[in-house]
């Protein structure tokens, strides 16, 4: 692709129907999974969407939802969990993904992390996302929930971020889910 990709972001309360619509359009062609459907159910407020397009149409997508993150000895960090990345399979390998993710890492300086979970591991490495190594749990009202099956949970130092250890413990706040 020769030409610039343009992202625009919105909070999730600014989009309208029809982007609504687009957005899941991409998710559920992109992961196969209609249980996007639901995705503003999940998110009805709060998030910050970046949207990618061609011709004026969504062609991919990524939105960031605040969740909280504790590395083993900091406190808690305001994380930036990002979500529904997507892009619609005729318009993948074409930068449009990527372009989404530069832009959403440039857009979240006001929180301390960015964490997201993932079995691409290869294609967020490239754009600077490292691999939690350490130990991996959730915090709920009955304490520490251990999810040593976990796998694929990176993270994206900001300029707040804090010296971090990866191989150590690290725990999400439990928010309807775990990671
Ligand atoms: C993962 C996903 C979001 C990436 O979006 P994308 O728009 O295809 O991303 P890009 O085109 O920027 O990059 C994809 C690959 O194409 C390559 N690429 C980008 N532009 C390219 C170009 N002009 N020519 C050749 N290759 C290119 C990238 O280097 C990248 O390779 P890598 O994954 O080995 O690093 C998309 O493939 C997708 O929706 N997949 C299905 C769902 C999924 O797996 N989601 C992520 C899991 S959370």
């Amino acid at each position: 692709m020769t030409e610039t990709v343009i992202v625009r972001s919105f909070p999730t309360e600014k989009l309208d129907a029809a982007t609504r619509a687009a957005i899941i359009r991409v998710c559920i062609a992109a992961h196969q999974e209609e249980d996007f459907r639901n995705l503003f159910s999940y998110i009805p407020s709060g998030g910050r969407h970046f949207l990618a397009y061609r011709d004026g149409e969504v062609v991919s997508h990524a939105v960031v939802t605040t969740r909280w993150l504790q590395p083993e000895g900091q406190p808690l960090l305001k994380t930036a969990y990002v979500d529904a990345v997507a892009t619609l399979p005729t318009f993948q390998g074409q930068g449009y993904g990527s372009a989404v993710m530069r832009t959403l890492a440039q857009s979240i300086a006001d929180y301390a992390i960015a964490c997201l979970e993932t079995e691409r591991i290869g294609f967020y490495a490239r754009l600077g996302w490292e691999r939690w190594r350490g130990a991996l749990a959730g915090r709920g009202n009955e304490g520490l929930v251990p999810t040593p099956e976990q796998e694929g949970i990176l993270v994206l130092r900001l300029k707040q971020t804090p010296p971090l250890n990866l191989d150590s413990l690290l725990i999400i706040e439990i928010d309807g889910r775990i990671w």
